[in-house]
């Protein structure tokens, strides 16, 4: 199994994890805390921008679909609960709020 790359670019920590791994597991495993709250997809509070390849991570599905427009977040947001990744590279960037 090819392990998934996550760097978290305001730490500058990089975890390799399985696919299937959750980006709110990988930044624990990265020794980052994240503010959450539901970590079920549907409050929002962990928005936070990802860039990598379009097949980074699995397409969002609900509830965190639906979270997302309601907030009306940049395209490239996902919440850290609910994103899975896929294959790659993927690069957390920061969160919705602070950018
Ligand atoms: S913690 Fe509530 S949406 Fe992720």
């Amino acid at each position: 199994m090819d392990l998934v790359e996550v760097c978290f670019q305001g730490s500058g920590k990089t975890v390799f994890v399985p696919p299937g791994t959750t980006l709110l597991a990988a930044a624990g495993m990265a020794g980052i805390d994240v503010a959450t709250g539901c970590t079920r997809g549907m409050c929002g509070t962990d928005a936070w921008h990802v860039q990598g390849a379009a097949d980074c991570l699995h397409v969002a599905v609900e509830p965190e679909r639906a979270t997302l427009d309601r907030m009306g977040v940049a395209a490239d947001c996902r919440l850290l609960c609910s994103a899975r990744v896929q294959r790659g590279r993927v690069v957390v960037a920061g969160d919705a709020v602070a950018g």
